[in-house]
């Protein structure tokens, strides 16, 4: 059986918030940001909308590419989403604490009544689990055929502004890719869809990039008062290099465990964190940076949300041949780490 991407689709806020604008509320300068991260702006979600908000939207416009390109035989989003077995869905910030799983938030609004629905919490790595669990499940089912695997954030509501060294990197948006399992390519047919994957993860980092309060750890106890929203909290430099280690091997390893070279490999779309962690990362391994796309200025950080989101652009930009093969990577708080190979 092959796993095969057949719709992308995004949801990215209208309310675009520059470096420029930050720097007339905190310490800093679009000078330094740029030269920093490579982030030029990001979109913010109005205070109404949740991360389920931006998921189903982007699941609806992946349903609609679906039906519109004529990938599916249904012909309206009601009836493809009774035929989806499977909403898998990134994020690390679900709409609730705990319960209810923000995937069934998305698959109820969705319709997607035959769905079962599952919230994976890696961070940033969100999308690149989130794909080879979706591919898992398929595979080793008879039944189930379709599912839809979505990266969702809203990571605004995590962020702490004051802290200039880690709001700077933010934004909040959603990427979805509707999956299909089909036959298997006959004997002497091009390989399709997902290839491998990796994932892999270092919980001794785990201290690096945390969201403290709130979990079984550090409860908020009734009548406490508290002077800090529950906030992402990093350390810096710890994270940067890790990230760069990652993505180093994991590129190192995709290739070899499939036996082939950079240059078979059409485009790499890395988590967006931050641009400099990929050029290092490129450098080491002597990638030009046009094999890997980066949309970080526009976007900054949308953690499980940047590499379905980088996906969608590249697909509706018509930048994807049919047969290319594409590779994703990417790490996150947990630490943790991955990527996939997908034959488009
Ligand atoms: O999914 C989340 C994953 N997180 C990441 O990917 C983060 C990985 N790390 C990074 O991207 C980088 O470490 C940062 C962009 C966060 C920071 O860049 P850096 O080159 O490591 O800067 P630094 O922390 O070493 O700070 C250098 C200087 C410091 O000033 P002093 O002590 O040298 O005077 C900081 O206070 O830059 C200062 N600084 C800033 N200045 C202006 C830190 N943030 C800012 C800021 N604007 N926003």
């Amino acid at each position: 059986m092959a796993i095969e991407i057949i719709a992308t689709g995004r949801a990215v806020p209208p309310k675009r918030v520059t470096n420029d604008d930050l720097a007339e509320k905190l310490d800093t300068s679009d000078e330094w940001i740029r030269s920093h991260t490579g982030i030029g702006a990001r979109h913010i979600a109005d205070e109404t909308v949740a991360s389920s908000d931006l998921a189903l939207e982007a699941a609806q416009k992946t349903l609609l590419w679906a039906i519109e390109s004529g990938s599916v035989q249904e012909k309206t989003i009601t009836r493809l989403a009774e035929t989806i077995d499977l909403i898998i869905l990134g994020t690390t910030t679900q709409d609730y604490y705990g319960c209810p799983a923000t995937s069934c938030i998305v698959q109820g609004k969705l319709g997607a009544k035959n769905a079962a629905a599952i919230d994976i919490s890696v961070a940033c790595s969100g999308f690149i689990y989130s794909l080879e669990t979706a591919a898992g499940l398929l595979l080793i089912s008879p039944i189930r055929k379709r599912a839809l695997v979505i990266g969702a954030e809203t990571l605004s509501r995590l962020t702490d502004w004051d802290d200039r060294q880690s709001c700077v990197l933010f934004g909040d948006g959603a990427g979805a890719v509707l999956l299909e399992k089909t036959q298997a390519p006959l004997k002497g047919q091009k390989k399709r869809g997902l290839l491998r994957s990796i994932l892999g993860a270092d919980g001794s980092g785990s201290e690096h990039l945390m969201i403290r309060r709130g979990g079984s750890r550090a409860p908020f106890k009734s009548g406490e008062t508290v002077d800090k929203a529950p906030s992402i909290e990093m350390d810096g430099r710890a994270v940067y290099n890790f990230a760069v280690n990652a993505i180093t091997s994991t590129i190192e390893n995709l290739l070899k465990e499939e036996g082939i070279g950079l240059k078979d490999v059409a485009r790499i779309i890395p988590h967006q964190a931050n641009a400099r962690i990929v050029q290092a990362a490129g450098k080491r391994l002597g990638i030009p940076d046009e094999k890997f796309y980066l949309n970080i200025e526009e976007y900054a950080n949308t953690s499980c949300a940047s590499i379905p989101i980088a996906l969608d652009e590249l697909n509706r930009a018509g930048e994807f041949k049919k047969g290319d093969l594409i590779m994703t990577v990417g790490f996150g708080g947990g630490l943790t780490f991955g990527g996939n190979l997908i034959i488009w």
